[in-house]
């Protein structure tokens, strides 16, 4: 059996094949097969006269997501999707398939969000993953070539490591347990053990929110290293987002065409450092009272504001002349249809221009009512990152909005060597780390302030008394990466099958 992706390889060449039919498209005495075999997409054509009755029978036979194998001819073809075409000689339904529910129309999220377990075949789909695949494979490269040493964090735990508000509550044997918000306590006592190490697991957060950055259920990767100050943490941060940004860019260029997805922002950042702010500097930049390359916030979204209105008029002209065409008895119903194909499209396109309008402004007016010494909310994260093309480090945070292990300045007692990284395009935090507190009284006292229970941290303290040393850590967020790498407009593509608040199925 050879895969699609292996077809130039063979090209002149009889083959065997198997796969899915996509799409079908009939012509007089040809049938047009779209085939998917997960390694890639080719188009394949039966003849009747040159494959003969039984093949040519059996491709009338094929619907969408029916399973083949064939045999044929791969020819060079520059024209088609993938440079090949395949012309069939012989072909064998596997399993039929009658009614698949996801057509090639437009269908809407909801639908599509019932149906995860067969939308996973669309091509969009396919590339998303195929992307997540190389982001996961690319992170465990750049630790390995790094000399950190995986581990697995336990997943039941005993205590709350990133605010008690978002646990999952779980039964361990009459003994109440949370699913792990964090495997970071944990990589922290291992990290004393093999000096760096990571992890890569599943998360939970019980966040009852319906954004379009939240799951409930997300994989994050927790590297933890020893003799680690702030600003190694931010260098090494930066280094394996640049790492895994020209990994993927490298290996996924279908991928990328396939999503539409402009790349240049990666090529630009792999040579041009990450921007570093404190949590100072940023709330001025966000509050408009310091400028970005001599513009404040206020001036660069008022400018997107009229650009997104404008575009807006075009769209409706444009719609309206569609309309206009349509209604003009000489053009034919393949015509009309196709216009109207065109015109939902741009429907869907004005429906995302116009959640823009509505949001600038209030995005402008959140920012200008920040409060020094509050985190950031979701607008405030697109506004800011909105003034750089490349992620946007902001550290040295007030202590009193981060987690109780922040460890504190000790030249300004206000704030905490915390770090986030915020990614641009309006995608906000991917990651959140920072240098723990090592001082064992300051640690008790957080722990006390966070009204958090003393015993089960009587492990993690342990750590500050035996050989305590400086070491910091972060984690990245797997799907918030995905989504922005793949320019989603919601993270519930980034993962097979999502768990969110309103979402257990399927
Ligand atoms: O900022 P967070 O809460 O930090 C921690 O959990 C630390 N223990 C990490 C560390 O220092 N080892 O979460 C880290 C990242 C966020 O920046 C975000 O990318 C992702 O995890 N994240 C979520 N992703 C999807 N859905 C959610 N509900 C998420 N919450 C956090
Ligand atoms: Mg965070």
């Amino acid at each position: 059996m050879i895969q699609i992706k292996d077809f130039k390889d063979y090209e002149g060449k009889q083959i065997e094949t198997q796969g899915w039919v996509m799409n079908k498209r009939s012509s007089k005495g040809i049938e047009f097969l779209i085939l998917r075999d997960g390694s890639g997409f080719v188009q394949a054509i039966v003849t009747e006269t040159e494959a003969g009755e039984q093949a040519y029978t059996a491709a009338k036979q094929c619907n969408q997501e029916t399973s083949v194998r064939i045999k044929g001819t791969v020819v060079k073809d520059e024209k088609q999707i993938g440079g090949y075409e395949l012309h069939i000689s012989q072909l064998e339904i596997i399993g039929h398939s009658e009614d698949y529910p996801i057509s090639n129309k437009a269908h809407g999220i909801e639908f599509l969000a019932d149906n995860r377990h067969l939308w996973l075949r669309s091509k969009r789909q396919w590339a998303i993953m195929k992307i997540r695949n190389q982001i996961i494979f690319a992170i465990h490269n750049f630790f390995q070539k790094e000399g950190f040493v995986q581990m697995d964090a336990p997943i039941f735990t005993g205590n709350a490591a990133e605010g008690t508000t978002t646990l999952f509550s779980t039964d361990f044997y009459e003994q109440p347990a949370y699913l792990s918000q964090s495997g970071q306590l944990y990589g922290e006592a291992m990290a004393m053990a093999m000096g760096k190490i990571y992890t890569f697991g599943p998360t939970f957060r019980a966040e009852k929110s319906k954004t379009r950055r939240h799951l409930s259920e997300f994989w994050m990767i927790e590297p933890e290293m020893a003799f680690f100050d702030l600003e190694m943490n931010m260098n090494l941060i930066e280094a394996f987002l640049k790492f895994v940004t020209a990994s993927v860019l490298e290996n996924c260029k279908p991928e990328f065409e396939i999503l539409e997805r402009d790349t240049t922002i990666f090529e630009n950042m792999a040579n041009t450092n990450f921007t570093r702010l404190t949590y100072d500097d940023a709330v001025k930049i966000l509050k408009g009272e310091k400028e970005v390359n001599g513009r404040k916030t206020t001036e660069t979204l008022q400018q997107d504001l009229s650009e997104v209105l404008q575009e807006i008029e075009k769209i409706n002209q444009e719609i309206s002349e569609k309309e206009k065409a349509i209604s003009e008895s000489t053009i034919s119903k393949g015509q009309s249809n196709f216009i109207r194909n065109k015109i939902d499209q741009l429907k869907n396109t004005l429906k995302d221009l116009e959640v823009k309008a509505k949001n600038i402004p209030e995005w402008l007016k959140s920012a200008a009512d920040f409060t020094y010494g509050e985190d950031f909310g979701g607008s405030d994260e697109t506004v800011l990152t909105r003034m750089f093309d490349v992620p946007v480090m902001v550290y040295n945070w007030p202590h009193e909005v981060k987690a109780f292990y922040m460890k504190r300045d000790k030249n300004s007692p206000l704030l905490a060597k915390g770090v986030d990284v915020l990614a641009p395009e309006g995608y906000g935090e991917i990651v959140g780390g920072g240098e723990r507190e090592t001082d064992l009284n300051l640690l008790i006292e957080k722990i006390n302030e966070h009204k958090l229970p003393m015993s089960v941290f009587e492990w993690y303290l342990d750590l500050r008394k035996y050989g305590s040393v400086p070491h910091s850590g972060f984690g990245l967020g797997l799907e918030r990466m995905v989504a922005w790498v793949c320019k989603l407009p919601h993270i519930r593509e980034t993962i097979p099958f999502p768990r969110m608040y309103g979402r257990l199925m399927p």
